[in-house]
């Protein structure tokens, strides 16, 4: 193709021409799949560099997109991290499938309207049935439901609206709300959104295993009630960002009981690990909160961005959000018709539910159970490794595909280690700070990380702190 044919006025490409630039698109998407592990897990771009190649208007006149595909394998692929790739262990990986990508296509591809059930009313049953699923998951009775959200972020955002009209009638005066120092920022984010100041806020320290403890949590509640202050919320983690820790669920949720308080679990990054049988066992209690925040774009391998927000009692979620205006009329005709867009913030949502049920549907929920349970047994691969060797210290063991660690006494040293790692290119890791200190850390939730990966990943930083602690 050498020019795009449309005549200026349209924004269209020919039969030919789609299939040529659809095809190129999806030999590009096949050969990263099928060549992710020999290539260099990136790197972080210059910006002096990569924010003048975009500061431009665009052309009047159109280009070739067979030409712009190039300069986007040029410019833009190569300079992002690859955050898929089986030696990416930063942050919280994104190790997508290519089923849930193709599922992204076809959802835009058809545009398919996810708001309500009258402009999509499958897209909206197969989201309902995908929901109903994870609720189950999670031993939610059948009075829950729930929706696909962006992410975590916006799930937290969500089940935290859903608290304060049910137990507050949005009314936040005098309103408190309890979590640990390990809590994601996201739910301070959610919480300064939804209208609470930070003197409504509790952040208490986590325990010796980072974990919120109990007594720690009756005493703030009890204060709180004694100074004529109204606690409402606990936020429980179910898998921290930072060490994998799990707080105290069934006890959190038997003094939610009895303080007549929400508990929200924030699992974003590990309630998926339910569907495995050791994080089943890790995970008892979850299905007496009120809301759990999943993310299936982290630990159940679906492309970003798909978080997914449940609620034990469905009809909270729609009382918290629904509004009907005029515009809509049609829309609200039937009262028992399913509509997305009055669970949430987003009316025109995308068909996110699409990827979850299609990957599910093609490699079943087997393959997921134990992609899952690898993610725990590479992460403790990585703690033998870094035991078998000197001068690393364990800051916290391998759980929930996690585990974290440091070399030496200088936190500065961890910081050496993290840019050596990434000009290296072999592997990748971020550093974190547990009680004051650097602490280096591996998320292991890529099941198409293999042995080797984690033993060179290991021997790589083992050999670039010798080096350091030579050259003194
Ligand atoms: C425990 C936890 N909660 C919330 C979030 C936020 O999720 P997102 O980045 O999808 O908005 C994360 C992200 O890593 C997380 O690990």
């Amino acid at each position: 193709m050498k020019k795009v044919s449309t005549e200026s006025s349209r924004i269209e490409l020919s039969r030919d021409e789609m299939r040529e630039f659809g095809y190129r698109v999806v030999d590009l998407l096949v050969e990263h799949f099928a060549n992710l592990e020999r290539e260099p897990v990136g790197k972080k771009g210059d910006p002096d560099r990569l924010v003048p190649l975009f500061d431009h208007d665009p052309p009047e006149t159109g280009r070739d997109p067979n030409e712009l595909l190039a300069q986007l394998e040029r410019d833009v692929f190569p300079s992002n991290l690859h955050v898929d790739h089986p030696r990416f262990f930063a942050f919280v990986p994104g190790p997508n499938n290519f089923v849930s990508t193709m599922a992204d296509a076809l959802a835009a591809g058809f545009n398919v309207f996810n708001g309500t059930w009258l402009g999509g009313s499958a897209a909206a049953a197969v989201e309902l049935g995908v929901v109903r699923w994870l609720c189950r998951t999670c031993g939610f009775p059948d009075s829950a439901g729930g929706l696909f959200v962006s992410g975590g972020s916006m799930a937290n955002l969500t089940a935290l609206v859903a608290a304060r009209n049910a137990l507050l009638k949005d009314r936040i005066d005098g309103a408190t709300i309890y979590f640990s120092d390990q809590t994601h920022s996201s739910v301070q984010r959610a919480l300064h959104v939804v209208g609470f100041l930070r003197d409504q806020v509790r952040k208490l320290p986590s325990d010796g295993n980072f974990r919120l403890s109990i007594r720690d949590l009756r005493e703030a509640i009890a204060a709180d009630r004694a100074k004529g202050l109204r606690p409402f919320c606990i936020v429980a983690n179910a898998g921290t960002t930072n060490t994998g820790a799990i707080d105290p669920l069934s006890e959190l949720a038997n003094l939610a009981t009895a303080e007549k308080m929400w508990l929200h679990i924030d699992g974003a990054f590990g309630a998926a690990a339910i569907l495995s049988e050791r994080g089943r066992a890790l995970l008892p209690g979850i299905e007496l909160a009120d809301s759990i925040s999943l993310d299936p774009h982290k630990w159940l391998f679906q492309s970003f961005e798909c978080g997914c927000v449940l609620v034990r009692d469905v009809a909270l979620l729609k009382s918290a959000f629904q509004i009907k205006p005029d515009y809509l009329r049609d829309v609200h005709r039937h009262e028992t018709e399913f509509n997305p867009g009055d669970h949430g913030v987003q009316l025109s949502r995308s068909f996110r539910a699409l990827k979850v049920w299609l990957s599910l549907q093609t490699f079943g929920v087997s393959a997921f159970r134990q992609a899952i349970t690898r993610g725990f047994e590479l992460a403790e691969i990585a703690e033998r490794e870094l035991r078998a060797r000197k001068g690393w210290e364990i800051l916290s063991p391998a759980q929930m595909a996690t585990v974290c660690f440091r070399s030496g006494e200088s936190d500065e040293l961890q910081t050496q280690l993290v840019d050596l790692m990434m000009r290296d290119g072999y592997a990748l890791l971020t550093s974190t700070e547990l009680r004051g200190v650097a602490s280096l850390r591996l998320c292991t939730i890529n099941p198409r990380t293999t042995e080797q990966d984690i033993v060179g990943t290991i021997e790589r930083l083992d050999n670039f702190a010798r080096e350091i602690n030579k050259r003194g």
